[in-house]
């Protein structure tokens, strides 16, 4: 699917700071092309387009040999070594084996069918999904005897990053206190401008970028080195892996202590994001981060994780994490659906920024803002209302008053104004304040207003009735006038939290029913982490708030590496299988966990996977659902994820979800006839203290199908760790179905519960033959 730039103020976009899209719409103003947009023109010869040969396993242990052989072949299409040599861009020769090559269309259909090539595809273009949350985590960081003490803070963990880059001067990043670089790491430092050699330290051990496949027009535009000029890779960095930094605040809000999940582990970033990430650079960068070293990899970036080279690096004993995607709360929209990856979804934490409006006639009312903590006065101004296309910025431009309080109505919520324009616009003619209408309620708009002296406060469609009433009736009193009062921090349970954002992408996954996704759910709304010194963040803001499933994302490879320090011989599929199996479904009042969209619901499998992170108990989750690197590749040959389909072995007619054996810690059944049953196996490995313990099955069985585990107690002993039994399913209804929610449990009277998501839809056999 190619990709397509959603147009500013969408639901994509808002869930990343507008600071983004200011910085879009004031300083570049539309003028970035994607360089990937340009068509081919009549007459021209056929273009050159990057495509990406991949070639499966490596044959040599030479790396050399491997980048030759592809220069053979790449050289056999072209016709001469010195083309080859010129239109090669990237050559993947450690995690495996395959290449990234500027060549024409039919250029890439000869290579397609030689032997040994296991897929040819275009190069795909994909865009990045933005510290109360680890305590909000029950990761205490002062706990003597806590998780993060027990695994010293992940010391000797090292967390690759794939994303935008880095900033280098950030505390966050600072090498203070710290020994030398793992002796595994064999990564490096890669300068360029304004990045020299000596930006990467003790706890910043590596950083290397990817612009080989840029056009020359983008690389002119580009800053060509590991730094970071959007903010987005220094935030997720920082907070996957950042140090403990006291006295932080975002212009008094918040103050405190900021962190990453592993504050102690080391840092790589391999930058492949500049104004958009490639699959040739995010392939490169894997590649490289496999020979390098690092211990886990966190990707807030679209999509990608299909690619042939996310499961290599899994096969490595790597765990990969990816962010689901902000396309919530429409079903089918979570992307990165592969088994091998930890795909995860966003929440809120229990921490709200209330402001109180107070309306001229002293009615008020309470919102959020994210605006400074001073910026609200709390003496009162005119109102300038603006209603429906009128509240644009440019004629807010055009018309506003300096000192007055800009308010919109709109009787349209689906299409709401452009806030982060509007606001910046307001703040720099003077305004003090702004008010704009949300379009949903119960999620708060994570922008944060950098103009200090006009809060921003996002309102909800009742209120922002009551102040279009007040401004019809005010013209009685004269002129109609608000105040906003200074933000306030709020947290604890009453925030009720999590719930899952209304921006987090939804299962089921579109490409791969059988897989049940988004496996987990972390903080993703609101958080705060380490900020660029570019703009439009300024030169003291060091911290900033961010939202999204990009945010989420590191929230999980944090707690990967404090679990991996903890447990160095832990597979990726254990470490997965620990964070799923002990995930929490309720929330901090002890209530079922809602999810936000068009109204409030209780949250399911397709809105967090398994439930929301819980570290602690991911520690010592008892029991684990293991998976061979020779699984997965199995099930990666099967899926044709690499395009691999009539290379494949798998009998798709016969068996159209083989995959529902994978050993994962979920079970997904899209197709539950009617008239029949369906059986799967699942195997659990006892990595509990205890080794003659005694698992219970407990489940909860989805509306409409019944279902029996068997056997339904698991005797573990010493030299029988690992335990197989078969979970059956059976349609109790005659009707076509939704998709029905349950859950299976391990038991083992004490402390462990070993708990996976199912989700089961039921269909009419004959209506099913008919689809397919
Ligand atoms: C609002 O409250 C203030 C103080 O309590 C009072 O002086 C003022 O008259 C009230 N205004 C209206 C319109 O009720
Ligand atoms: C705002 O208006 C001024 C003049 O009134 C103009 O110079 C400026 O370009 C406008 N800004 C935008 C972003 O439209
Ligand atoms: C509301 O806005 C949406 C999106 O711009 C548009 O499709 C729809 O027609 C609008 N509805 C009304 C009643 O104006
Ligand atoms: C606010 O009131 C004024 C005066 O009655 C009116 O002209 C304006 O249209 C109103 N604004 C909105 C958004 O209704
Ligand atoms: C899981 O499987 C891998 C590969 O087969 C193995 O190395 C590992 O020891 C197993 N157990 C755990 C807890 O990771
Ligand atoms: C498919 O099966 C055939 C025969 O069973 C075997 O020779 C071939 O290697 C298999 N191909 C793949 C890609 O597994």
């Amino acid at each position: 699917m190619p990709y397509t730039c959603a147009p500013l103020g969408s639901l994509a976009d808002m869930t990343r700071l507008s600071a983004k899209s200011l910085l879009l719409l004031f300083l570049l103003h539309f003028s970035l092309q994607s360089p990937w947009s340009h068509g081919l023109q009549p007459g021209e010869p056929e273009a050159r387009k990057i495509y990406i040969v991949y070639l499966g396993e490596r044959r040599h242990e030479d790396p050399e040999l491997v980048t030759e052989s592809h220069h053979d072949m790449l050289a056999s299409v072209l016709g001469s070594k010195e083309d080859a040599l010129s239109s090669i861009v990237y050559s993947y020769k450690h995690g495996f084996s395959g290449f990234a090559a500027r060549m024409t269309e039919s250029q890439a259909r000869k290579i397609r069918g030689m032997p040994g090539v296991v897929s040819v595809r275009e190069n795909q273009i994909r865009r990045v999904h933005t510290t109360r949350s680890w305590d909000f985590l029950g990761l205490d960081y002062k706990q003597p005897n806590g998780l993060l003490a027990k695994s010293s803070f992940g010391d000797g963990i090292i967390i690759g990053v794939l994303d935008s880059g880095i900033t280098p001067e950030s505390p966050s990043f600072s090498d203070a206190g710290y020994g030398p670089p793992p002796s595994k790491w064999k990564g490096i430092c890669q300068a360029g401008p304004s990045f020299p050699a000596s930006s990467c330290n003790r706890k910043l051990i590596g950083a290397r970028w990817y612009a080989d496949d840029l056009d020359d027009e983008t690389r002119a535009q580009e800053v060509l080195s590991p730094r970071d000029s959007n903010g987005h890779g220094t935030h997720t960095s920082s907070t996957a892996g950042g140090n403990i930094v006291h006295d932080v605040s975002f212009m008094g809000l918040v103050a405190g202590t900021v962190r990453g999940g592993a504050p102690r582990a080391r840092v790589a970033m391999y930058k492949v994001c500049w104004q958009s990430c490639s699959d040739a650079a995010q392939m490169k960068a894997m590649d490289d981060a496999i020979h390098d070293g690092v211990d886990v990899l966190s990707l807030s970036i679209g999509s990608a994780g299909e690619n042939p080279a996310a499961m290599h690096v899994v096969a490595h004993g790597i765990p990969v994490v990816y962010s689901a995607g902000n396309e919530g709360p429409i079903a089918q929209t979570v992307e990165n659906s592969s088994p091998w990856l930890l795909t995860v979804a966003a929440t809120t934490i229990d921490r709200a920024f209330p402001v109180v409006v107070t309306l001229g006639n002293n009615e008020t009312f309470v919102a959020q803002s994210f605006s400074s903590k001073d910026s609200g006065d709390d003496q009162f101004y005119e109102i300038q209302s603006y209603q429906d296309e009128e509240c644009n910025y440019r004629h807010i431009n055009e018309t506003m008053k300096a000192g007055s309080i800009i308010f919109c109505f709109t009787s349209n919520f689906s299409s709401p104004p452009d806030y982060g324009s509007i606001s910046y616009m307001v703040a720099m003619k003077g305004g003090r304040g702004t008010i704009l209408p949300y379009y949903h309620d119960g999620v708060l708009l994570q922008e944060t207003n950098i103009f200090k002296n006009a809060p921003w406060v996002p309102i909800d469609y009742e209120m922002s009735y009551k102040i279009y009433q007040y401004n019809i009736s005010g013209i009685k009193h004269g002129k109609p006038m608000a105040k906003i009062s200074a933000t306030r921090t709020t947290i604890g349970s009453s925030v009720s939290a999590p719930k899952v954002a209304v921006f987090s992408s939804r299962g089921p996954s579109p490409s791969y029913p059988g897989i049940l996704k988004p496996d987990i759910a972390a903080p993703g709304v609101s958080i705060l982490a380490a900020a660029p010194k570019t703009p439009p963040f300024g030169k003291d803001i060091l911290y900033h708030f961010d939202s999204g499933t990009s945010m989420a994302c590191p929230h999980v490879a944090g707690a990967v590496a404090v679990l991996k320090s903890l447990h160095p011989e832990w597979s990726p599929a254990a470490l997965k299988s620990a964070i799923m199996t002990t995930a929490l479904t309720y929330d901090n009042n002890g209530f079922p966990i809602q999810a936000d969209g068009k109204t409030s619901k209780l949250a399911d499998p397709f809105d967090y996977g398994a439930g929301s992170i819980n570290p602690n108990m991911a520690a010592d989750p008892g029991l684990i659902y293991n998976i061979s690197a020779s699984e997965y590749l199995k099930f990666f040959k099967c899926m044709g994820t690499g395009g691999l389909g009539a290379h494949g072995n798998c009998s798709v007619g016969k068996s159209p979800y083989v995959v529902a054996d994978l050993n994962l810690p979920s079970i997904a059944i899209p197709d539950l006839k009617v008239t029949s049953r369906q059986t799967v196996v699942r195997t659990v490995t006892n990595v509990g203290r205890q080794q003659n313990a005694v698992y219970r099955a407990f489940f909860h069985a989805p509306a409409g199908v019944k279902m029996a585990v068997e056997p339904s107690v698991l005797a573990f002993s010493r030299g029988r760790s690992v335990l197989s039994f078969r979970v059956t399913f059976e349609a109790t209804r005659k009707v076509q179905g939704d998709y029905m929610f349950g859950s299976l449990a391990w038991h083992d009277g004490g402390s462990h519960w070993v708990r996976i998501p199912i989700a089961v839809r039921t269909v009419i056999e004959e209506f099913y033959s008919n689809i397919y």
